[in-house]
């Protein structure tokens, strides 16, 4: 195995999921499948508080890495709350058994109705994003004789040296609040009725492989911190994000949560504010495996296409990011041949890997692709109507379909012809 995951192992050439065979999952449930390890999913959780002890984070995991039902309950069981990002999300998030006090809200375009159910459902408190929200919050909390519990996501202008598309704390993306013009907004937010100024919220970017730009944007807001505690009593809690980075390949690593403390520490020394983190990826991401049979093999006089039955609707991640995933073979073959691992979608951009040696495998192979545990099946489509697949959970030898492959009857629930545009 080329990363270091001890629930996806080799055992006599095969590829197992823990104690199972990878072979058998694929025979009992379909390809293409996603295979998630509930062991991994505790000890990446446990890991991550236990190594981070000196700063005691109230961990909420990020729904959007993978919100699936059982994913979020094994987690919410071992303690954790919930990031949640949608009206959405929250509801999946009280599906699936974490309390409101442990579930906070985040997402620049709130709707006055997802705002309002989360009031309803007092969760623990909304990452703010712009002044005007925080009107929102004021007038729907008025309404409904709640109190809006606020932390506002301040935007440090911090490099988080991760793709583009994925970074969000530097001044030109659209979260949070310009550091300069903070102090302001919470001045306001203590104006406005029915609002209580909880803490103060920042997220950089995800997957970010250095502690660097966290120290940066600690020491930024520091200060800041300072002066809001003095001023409104109940200022007591920071929020640090998420985005924590994993390994998608052998030359990558964990960002190692000990360098993680060591680099925060100094700036929240004499903060004395209660900590959370919002890590998705490096709980899920390892956590989960998109398994793949093999269609076709075509060579072409340029180049060879190994055509697997997933596609880009199933992890968009390689087509959006050029994201690299590592693709192992099922049954190991010992010999390799490059080219591409490509889907059945009509687009040119719907591969999984692009000029690699890949395994040698032929039609009816099996293929896995790693680290498909965050922010892979959340991402699927129905694109070209293909059913999304199926998800797996496995724990102790134990396997349970914790969501249903996508019939063809799934695809066209909720649609209708109009009456007059019948023949
Ligand atoms: N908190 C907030 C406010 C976030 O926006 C995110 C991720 C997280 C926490 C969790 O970040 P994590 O610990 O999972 O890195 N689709 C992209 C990633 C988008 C991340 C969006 N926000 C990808 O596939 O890489």
């Amino acid at each position: 195995m080329n990363l270091p995951i001890q629930e996806f192992h080799y055992k006599n050439g095969e590829l197992f999921a823990e104690d199972i065979p990878v072979r058998e999952l694929a025979r009992r449930f379909g390809t293409p499948l996603y295979v998630y390890s509930r062991s991994h999913l505790r000890r990446q959780y446990h890991m991550l508080k236990s190594a981070l002890q000196s700063i005691n984070p109230d961990m909420y995991f990020a729904v959007k890495s993978n919100s699936n039902l059982a994913v979020i309950n094994v987690l919410a069981n071992e303690g954790a709350g919930a990031d949640v990002v949608s009206g959405g999300e929250l509801f999946r998030a009280r599906c699936a058994g974490v309390k409101p006090s442990k579930i906070v809200f985040a997402g620049v375009g709130k709707t006055s109705e997802e705002i309002s159910y989360a009031l309803e459902e007092d969760i623990r408190f909304f990452t703010v994003e712009s002044e005007p929200e925080l009107e929102r919050i004021s007038q729907h909390a008025e309404e409904l004789g709640r109190v809006g519990r606020i932390a506002i996501r301040v935007n440090p202008d911090v490099d988080p040296k991760t793709h583009r598309f994925t970074s969000t704390g530097k001044s030109e993306n659209k979260f949070g609040v310009d550091l300069g013009r903070a102090e302001k907004a919470y001045e306001k937010a203590a104006r406005l009725p029915n609002l209580e100024i909880c803490g103060l919220h920042m997220h950089l970017g995800s997957p970010i492989m250095s502690v660097q730009p966290y120290a940066e944007a600690l020491e930024k807001v520091r200060p800041l911190c300072l002066e809001l505690k003095k001023k409104y009593p109940s200022f007591r809690h920071l929020d640090l994000g998420g985005g924590m980075g994993i390994p998608y390949s052998a030359d990558q690593q964990y960002l190692d949560p000990r360098d993680f403390a060591m680099a925060v520490l100094p700036s929240l020394n004499g903060l004395d504010m209660s900590i959370g983190l919002e890590p998705g990826r490096f709980i899920a991401g390892n956590a989960g495996i998109l398994v793949s049979r093999v269609q076709y093999v075509k060579d072409n006089p340029f180049k060879k296409f190994i055509i697997v039955d997933a596609a880009m609707n199933d992890l968009i991640r390689p087509a959006l990011y050029e994201a690299h995933h590592e693709i192992v073979p099922v049954r190991e073959t010992g010999e390799t041949v490059f080219g591409d691992v490509v889907g059945p979608v009509c687009e040119s951009g719907d591969f999984l890997a692009v000029d690699r040696d890949l395994p040698a495998v032929v039609q009816g192979d099996l293929l896995a692709v790693l680290s498909a545990g965050a922010y892979a099946f959340v991402m699927a489509s129905n694109y070209n109507s293909r059913g999304r697949a199926a998800e797996v959970m496995i724990d102790n030898g134990q396997s349970h379909v914790v969501r249903e492959r996508e019939s063809r009857e799934d695809l066209v629930r909720g649609e209708s012809i109009p009456e007059w545009t019948k023949g």
